[in-house]
């Protein structure tokens, strides 16, 4: 079968052979793969950035962000059948601490985990895939059209759920009022894929969301922000440092923009006892001046919580599929608009190398 491949270290992506895979135990489930997203992880991979090789081989299958349909179970399987639709998460454990035994790889604690795609395993950029029916995660068929946005907004859902668990358990005020983030004022910094995910679930979760990027105002990413009740700020119009004047002091910030220059900026912007969840992961190793002083005075004297969240477990696979159904219901069609580009298989490689212009979330079609 075919699959999209790199070498670790070195840039470019390759079509590649891979014998198709069968099933060997009884708790395994085999998936066509129908469509596979494309993020920064990706191309990063494709530009010769973080990857690791699985052991003893040449090449890395990449791909994390799938949706496929269940073709052949095992006889132990029982959360699928052939049709199905369904999604495999990304992580798997170490097989030695205590969180992958409790089935969370991705609060590993040894560091020894491995990622499918991207870091010791192949991954879903595939015509068939298989695993077990622990990493499996059932699509119901009204999320056809956007299943392959499951994986990136777990990532926000994990990050939105450790940040508001946070305040539940520190803010005095979070006793009285158990849905403290309603009406909250929250700021998502960065309005791709992952930042707009962030936008859509803070905004079924009832809080006022403000989304931070460098875009015209008129362009698609704040459009879309816009129509879902969110308030866009150019940050073009912003001088560094005047965020909070401008916008107003925020209790929650997701960012998801992977710039280190601007995350450090973005205290400024947090009200006392606020929180703020980093998830971007940015690339190479450039130094940067930081004002730490400041940034540590405000860290202590408005008793702020910062947080890196990074992968997601199985249940936050499964806040992700509840979510999308609520999004499909209260804005029918919306998360759809999010998947500008559909690359056929022959044309795998520009996408990967680069962003398309206009495009918010590119995929790759196996069908
Ligand atoms: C993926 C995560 C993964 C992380 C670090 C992200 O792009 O969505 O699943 O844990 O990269 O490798």
């Amino acid at each position: 079968m075919k699959a999209i491949a790199v070498v670790p270290g070195v840039a470019g992506s390759r079509l590649v052979e891979r014998p198709e895979p069968s099933l060997t135990a009884p708790d395994q489930v085999k998936l066509k793969v129908l469509r596979v997203g494309i993020c920064g992880t990706d191309r990063e991979e494709v530009a010769g950035g973080r990857a690791l090789l699985p052991q003893g081989q040449k090449d890395l299958v990449i791909g994390h962000e799938m949706l496929g349909q269940v073709v052949e179970t095992g006889s132990a399987v029982t959360r699928a059948k052939a049709g199905d639709l369904a999604v495999f998460t990304v992580r798997r454990g170490c097989g030695e601490c205590a969180s992958c035994a409790m089935h969370r790889a991705d609060m590993c604690e040894t560091g020894q985990y491995k990622e499918r795609g991207i870091w010791g395993l192949d991954g879903y950029q595939a015509e068939f895939v298989l695993d077990t029916e622990a990493h499996l995660v059932p699509v119901p068929p009204q999320l056809a059209g956007v299943g392959v946005l499951i994986e990136p907004l777990t990532i926000v859902e994990k990050a939105i759920f450790e940040a508001l668990r946070w305040q539940q358990l520190r803010r005095p005020d979070a006793a009285v009022a158990p849905d403290w983030i309603v009406g909250r004022r929250c700021l998502v910094a960065g309005l791709g894929p992952v930042g707009l995910l962030a936008a859509l679930v803070l905004r079924l979760r009832g809080a006022e969301v403000f989304g931070l990027d460098i875009a015209d105002p008129a362009s698609p990413r704040p459009q879309w922000l816009a129509s879902l009740g969110g308030h866009y700020v150019d940050g073009r119009t912003i001088a560094s440092g005047q965020l909070g004047q401008a916008a107003g002091g925020m209790d929650l910030i997701v960012e998801a923009a992977g710039i280190p220059s601007l995350e450090f900026n973005l205290f400024d912007a947090m009200a006392f006892n606020g929180v703020y969840v980093l998830t971007g992961i940015p690339g190479g190793d450039r130094p940067l001046p930081v004002d730490a002083g400041r940034i540590v005075r405000h860290l202590v004297l408005h008793n702020l919580a910062m947080l890196g969240s990074v992968n997601a477990a199985r249940g936050h696979f499964q806040m992700a599929v509840d979510d999308l159904l609520a999004a499909h219901l209260r804005w029918p069609g919306k998360a759809n608009e999010l998947i500008t580009h559909h690359h056929p298989l022959a044309q795998f490689q520009q996408p990967l190398a680069q962003i398309s212009p206009g495009a918010i979330k590119e995929v790759i079609e196996w069908q």
